[in-house]
């Protein structure tokens, strides 16, 4: 393999760039020519793709973002749009690819391979750890310590005023963020998408709370609830306890930017080499990932179809920790 290309793709996580960096810092100690590929999918239909350097890459390890932008791209959800990403490869004699985001970039990419025969390796990228084949996702821990961050100051000025807060983070199908950012923040209750929610048990809860003299309390919701968003569930419980004073917390995409964490940083850093390390060995269509801190490749179809559950023990957790 003499020529690849990296790219980010879907929501951005922090530590994408220590991870494009990783990428082509490996490529060059291989004597492999690397390119970035702007946007996605998107830029390569377009050819928006760039020769890197070690220059390219120096000073970005610590940067939130993406330095390769990032897109979720329409028209390569079509057959017309990826031939003519596979054209914009070809152009550039590119052999293989470097794809660093979530489940939908490797659906992409599974597709394509079947295509046009484009070998190409993931890396997780995405704040919401829900990929099967790695213990923890690129930015997944940067975001639930900007979480934390987040509850333990809604937490001041919800003991000032005795409060009870909704505080909704992000997970759009997982409650990653919510459970560890909710255990850490000390809260009364989580509401994850992976376990029915129902409003007489944070009724109940709330209500144990006031009897054991809690003046303020918090619910972590992650934006992905079965039961609906922090919003909604906030306003069903008040239409029970009317005399609460409640309020909702949206975090939103704060969750998603900011300096990756040093732990963010290392695991991009093993992630990017081994990806390129894995198109030299001749892998396609596997994602790398960490697990009990092994390296391991796992095939997009299961990375993409087999599910992570949160486990049950760090569920239960919060009831004791509430007490
Ligand atoms: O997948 C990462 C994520 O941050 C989810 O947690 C969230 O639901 C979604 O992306 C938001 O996407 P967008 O930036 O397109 O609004």
């Amino acid at each position: 393999m003499k020529k690849i290309a990296v790219f980010t793709s879907g929501g951005d996580s922090p530590g994408m760039n220590a991870c494009v960096r990783a990428v082509v810092r490996a490529a060059i100690a291989q004597q492999i020519e690397v390119f970035g590929i702007i946007r996605g999918y998107d830029g390569m239909i377009r050819q928006d793709i760039i020769p890197l350097q070690s220059p390219s890459v120096s000073n970005i390890i610590q940067r939130g973002g993406t330095i390769l932008k990032s897109a979720r791209s329409k028209d390569f959800m079509t057959y017309e749009g990826r031939k003519k990403a596979f054209e914009s490869l070809q152009a550039k004699g590119i052999e293989g690819i470097v794809a660093i985001g979530g489940d939908g970039t490797f659906k992409g990419a599974q597709v394509f391979f079947e295509e046009f025969g484009i070998p190409t390796v993931g890396c997780p990228g995405t704040i919401d750890n829900d990929l099967y084949g790695t213990d923890y996702t690129i930015g997944f821990d940067t975001a639930i310590n900007t979480a934390l961050e987040a509850i333990d100051k809604i937490r001041d000025t919800a003991d000032s005023h005795d409060r009870v807060f909704f505080i909704e983070v992000m997970g759009r199908d997982a409650g990653y963020i919510a459970i560890q950012s909710g255990i850490a923040g000390g809260a009364e209750l989580v509401l994850v998408p992976e376990t029915e929610t129902k409003i007489e048990h944070i009724i109940h809860t709330l209500e144990q709370g006031k009897a054991r003299n809690k003046t303020s309390e918090i619910i972590v919701v992650a934006e992905g609830d079965e039961a609906g968003d922090a919003t909604t569930i906030a306003a069903q419980v008040k239409e029970k306890l009317p005399h609460l004073d409640i309020r909702v917390s949206v975090l939103g995409h704060i969750q998603r930017g900011g300096s990756p964490t040093a732990r963010d940083r290392i695991l991009a850093s093993r992630l990017g080499i081994a990806a390129v390390q894995g198109l030299v060995e001749g892998r396609s269509n596997v994602m790398a990932g960490i697990i009990n801190d092994e390296l391991v490749y796992t095939s997009f179809h299961d990375t993409i179809h087999k599910a992570k559950p949160i486990k049950a023990e760090l569920l239960q957790l919060i009831d004791i920790l509430s007490l």
